[in-house]
């Protein structure tokens, strides 16, 4: 296994479309493994592929504690259903660490995936599980948290996400 770099905002590759798997992909095991790996030594609850550089549509979701859905691979997922009712809720991101920000969207959906073992899957869920089922197959979509927010607002997370980033690297210069 191996724990793999994160691409950050605003890397070009966060805005393709990821391609659906292969179902006879080989690589798929190794791909699940590392991003599970890469996921958990990051601190964060959902990883999508582009986000490691690989524009394949798959996800994990980690919430850093064994429940009934997690830990939890989503291969090629499809929202098939989505609720009419709406609720907002917070939302931040590994390829825009510092950087969160209240989404609405649906409150509910039903998705069919493919779990690790390309057995095909219904899941109907609400809550955290599709806050973040959301959030990432907006990934695969190369769609990142921030478009669902104002121009305005978009504008000034940007700015602080790149204000603390040269923050970072002003420090680590008066470090040295
Ligand atoms: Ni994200």
């Amino acid at each position: 296994m191996a724990v793999l770099d994160i691409l950050l905002y605003p890397d070009p590759i966060l805005r393709q479309t990821s391609s659906f798997v292969d179902l006879k992909d080989t690589a798929l095991p190794k791909l699940v493994e590392d991003m599970f790996e890469t996921l958990r030594a990051s601190n964060g609850i959902g990883l999508a592929a582009p986000q490691i550089g690989v524009l394949k549509r798959v996800i994990v979701i980690d919430f850093g504690r064994e429940t009934e859905v997690s830990p939890l691979a989503l291969i090629n997922p499809e929202i098939l259903w989505r609720s009419e009712e709406t609720t907002p809720f917070r939302n931040g991101c590994l390829s825009l660490p510092g950087i969160w920000a209240d989404v609405v969207r649906p409150a509910a959906i039903e998705i069919k995936y493919y779990d690790e073992n390309f057995q095909p899957q219904l899941l109907k869920t609400d809550g955290l599980l599709a806050v973040c089922a959301q959030h990432e197959i907006d990934h695969l979509n190369g769609k990142i948290f921030i478009d669902h927010l104002s121009k305005l607002k978009r504008d000034f997370l940007i700015k602080k996400f790149f204000n603390r980033k040269m923050q970072e690297q002003e420090d680590l210069i008066t470090q040295k």
